[in-house]
């Protein structure tokens, strides 16, 4: 009776802690259809985003900035005789900015394996939908990968572990080129690097940064390049194989 009794106040607890225990800008929130919770798929999905990028998803939330349906939005995967769609807000709020970066992390390769991994009874339940929106985001850049693999050794090698054999150099804090390459926003982040810190006081790019100011002269041994050698490390990276961020937890 004790025993019984104290399980229902620890039921009533669970029901009220959660509410004041989640910090509000920790993450953000989906609503999903109820099949896709009871059947285990979310439960098996969501952890797998959040682990490798610390964005925790709240089912409960009032105003969900992502909503997966069967009626509106970008396709996802077929399933369950159905089509499911997903829609992200375009609000550039912290919250808003976590729920495209899932919708980014699903339009993957490793979003789209992850879907793909996810089975009942050993059998596959949902196909990734490719979206024409990812085919049409694919650049083709012209430059020469070996010019820009040389480069990036030799130049931004020394803080960047850029690929297997620089793999112990590099600064430890200094995110490798393997892992910026798996950010869906990558082909963005490399072609404006020169203008985002650290770079600015150490980088100069031919016809394109301001000349570094003699007030403060660059602090490292300066860089300079060209916008010919932009694109090669462009290509090169293009080609370099994404770190894997999305790696299944338990075999299935
Ligand atoms: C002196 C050290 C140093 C050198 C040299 C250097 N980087 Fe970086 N880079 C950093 C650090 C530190 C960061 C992380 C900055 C942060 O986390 O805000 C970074 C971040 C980046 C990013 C991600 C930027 C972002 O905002 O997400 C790119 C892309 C990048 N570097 C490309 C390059 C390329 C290409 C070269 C060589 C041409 C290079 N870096 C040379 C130190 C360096």
């Amino acid at each position: 009776m004790m025993r019984k009794f104290t399980n229902s106040a620890l039921a009533i607890l669970a029901c009220l802690l959660p509410v004041a225990a989640v910090p509000q800008e920790a993450g953000f929130g989906l609503s999903s259809p109820a099949a896709l919770q009871e059947n285990g798929f979310l439960r098996f999905l969501l952890p797998r985003f959040s682990l490798k990028t610390g964005i925790r998803i709240d089912l409960q939330a009032n105003n969900p900035e992502a909503i997966i349906s069967t009626e509106d939005g970008v396709p996802l995967m077929n399933g369950l005789g159905l089509v499911f769609y997903l829609q992200t807000t375009v609000a550039a709020t912290p919250r808003g900015k976590k729920a495209q970066r899932f919708a980014a992390w699903l339009d993957s390769d490793t979003g789209r394996r992850t879907v793909a991994q996810f089975k009942i009874d050993g059998v596959q339940v949902f196909t990734p939908i490719e979206t024409l929106q990812a085919a049409e985001q694919a650049t083709v850049f012209q430059g020469s990968a070996a010019l820009g693999e040389r480069f990036s050794f030799t130049n931004c090698g020394r803080c960047h572990v850029v690929g297997d054999s620089n793999r112990m150099k590099g600064i430890g804090s200094t995110p490798s080129f393997p892992v910026l390459r798996s950010l869906p926003d990558w082909e963005e982040r490399f072609s404006t690097f020169y203008a985002r810190i650290p770079h600015p006081s150490i980088v100069q790019l031919e016809g394109v940064s301001k000349p570094f100011d003699p007030a403060f002269p660059p602090a490292n041994q300066p860089l300079w390049l060209t916008l010919e050698q932009l694109e090669d490390i462009l290509t090169f990276v293009s080609g370099l194989t994404p770190a894997d961020l999305g790696a299944p937890l338990v075999q299935h």
